[in-house]
């Protein structure tokens, strides 16, 4: 089947901006959908940012091509972008994979379903795919899922042979082991269109013990910074209000690049880009948060007064079974530091319980931090055991019924806190990213929940993101949607706001 390539250019993106238009001929001049009617895709998601932000890329791909999205997975092409950090990621991707296997079966035989993202970087899965899920059509992975175009057209071309050949196999693998150079300037389709995520580098070199990421996420690569401000410019042209930049260690940005740059001296130059308004960042690990970057935070009035700020354990002992490279003590200074600097700043984290060998008198040095902090918000995980990782070793797993306890203990004690953070606001007037028409609006006088209303004035409930991350709802116009404006908190819900556009 080598002939098929005959023409492709050997360089990216050059090379996939050949195969949109080889499929798009393909789509459109060979009658796949002779009906006139436009291919239709779906992309599923599971996990993090990251892959949402891969989602947008495969999308834009996709549309170049000539599909339309639509919000179910009865579509001509389905995509799933796995996650594979905790078991019931992969669960929960199991059980969509089992639902498109039918819709195919039943509804439209021709569907292409496609599987990506990092549970594909794990052969075990690869393997596990092509054996009981023959359904399946392209299997990817996340160092090359820019190559989406490329594998649609081995795809179809696979599909027009067997007219002629039924003998023949169409599915298409593809996973490479580890990530090549770093593919700029692809169509993508943002989301929405006053957020959006900006990568700032890819990969992982930090081997927390517990940790699947490196494997499937591999080696840190940093993306230029005159790539990155190019992209915060269009975006921001684009009409973007909040830029969310990337990465599983944003601190260690620059690592391996010609410049000499760090995350502190690029967030600096993304805050000084003409226009925009907002930026957030994630994630930062404690081992290396520098002075540095808390002087630019705290200088840059558009940066949110936002960290997430992972703790994993507030045991040294444990962190250092983690592979952290920090002690309850440094994350107690930074967490000094940074509210030195900027006393209003929110602060997020994630915490690990149960994590192997973890006991009582570990765990109450996390409950201790939790205290101490008092964190805005935490993502609370129960540990999961990943093959592969050096923590699946562990001898010493914590029973699941302590590990239960444990984690509803320190639940209690997150939830006190954060409602405690939140109510601080109340009475005061916030700047506010308006997003969406809301869900619920609480009825100030009545205490009544109101499904998403509308009013004969035009106004309806919107909803609206904070510096400090949190929601707000409130009465305005549908049009303010995308836009920054003032709203008064008037009430603290624990985790959102009930507020009044002034
Ligand atoms: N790069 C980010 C985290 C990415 S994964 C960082 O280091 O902060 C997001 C979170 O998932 C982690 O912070 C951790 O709390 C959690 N996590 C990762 N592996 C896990 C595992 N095996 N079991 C339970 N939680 C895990
Ligand atoms: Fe995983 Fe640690 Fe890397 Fe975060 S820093 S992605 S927790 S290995
Ligand atoms: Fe999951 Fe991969 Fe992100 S494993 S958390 S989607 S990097």
């Amino acid at each position: 089947m080598t002939d098929i390539y005959n023409g492709a250019p050997v360089n990216e993106p050059e090379r996939q901006m050949y195969f949109i238009e080889e499929c798009k001929k393909l789509i459109d001049g060979m009658g796949l959908f002779a009906d006139g009617k436009k291919p239709t895709y779906h992309i599923s998601t599971f996990g993090c940012q990251m892959n949402f932000r891969d989602s947008e890329k495969l999308a834009g791909v996709l549309e170049s091509i000539g599909y339309t999205l639509i919000d179910s997975e009865k579509a001509d092409l389905v995509l799933y972008n796995t996650c594979t950090v905790r078991e019931n990621a992969s669960t929960r991707v199991y059980g969509r994979i089992g639902y498109v296997g039918k819709l195919k079966k039943e509804k439209n035989p021709s569907m292409v379903i496609g599987i990506c993202g990092c549970m594909m970087q794990e052969p075990d899965e690869v393997e596990k795919m092509q054996k009981s899920y023959g359904f399946i059509d392209i299997i990817f992975g996340t160092h090359n899922s820019y190559k989406i175009a490329e594998l649609l057209y081995t795809l179809l071309m696979n599909r027009k042979a067997k007219e002629k050949d039924p003998s023949l196999k169409t599915r298409v693998i593809d996973v490479q082991k580890e990530a090549t150079g770093i593919v700029e300037d692809l169509p993508v389709k943002y989301d929405s269109t006053f957020r959006a995520g900006l990568n700032i580098m890819y990969g992982c070199d930090n081997f927390c013990t517990y940790c699947i990421v490196p494997y499937v996420r591999g080696r840190e690569r940093s993306r230029r910074s005159c790539d990155i401000i190019r992209e915060a410019q269009d975006l921001v042209a684009k009409g973007v209000k909040e830029v969310m930049l990337l990465g599983q260690n944003v601190n260690s940005y620059g690592k391996g690049l010609e410049e000499d740059i760090t995350f502190a001296m690029l967030l600096d130059k993304i805050a000084s880009v003409q226009g925009i308004k907002r930026i957030r960042f994630m994630t930062s690990h404690p081992k290396d948060l520098s002075d540095e970057l808390i002087e630019v935070m705290a200088r840059h009035e558009n940066v949110c007064k936002h960290i997430h700020l992972p703790l994993q354990s507030g045991s040294s002992r444990l962190l250092k079974r983690m592979n952290r490279h920090y002690t309850k003590e440094d994350y107690l200074l930074l967490v000094k530091k940074l509210r030195d600097a900027m006393p209003d700043i929110a602060i997020t984290t994630d915490i690990i319980v149960g994590f192997p060998g973890e006991t009582e008198e570990d765990f109450i040095e996390t409950l201790d931090v939790c205290e101490t902090v008092s964190f805005d918000s935490a993502f609370t995980f129960i540990y999961s055991k990943r093959t592969g990782t050096p923590a699946a070793t562990f001898e010493d797993q914590v029973p699941e019924d302590v590990v239960k306890e444990r984690f509803d203990r320190l639940l209690k004690v997150v939830s006190r806190c954060s409602a405690a953070n939140a109510a601080r606001l109340v009475g005061t007037v916030q700047e506010v990213l308006v997003e969406t028409v809301g869900h619920e609006l609480s009825d100030n006088s009545s205490g009544n929940t109101v499904e998403s209303i509308s009013t004969p004035d035009g106004t309806t409930a919107l909803t609206g993101r904070l510096g400090n991350n949190l929601l707000v709802h409130f009465v305005g116009r549908k049009r303010l949607i995308g836009e920054i404006i003032k709203v008064q908190i008037d009430e603290c819900k624990d985790f959102y706001y009930i507020g009044r556009q002034i």
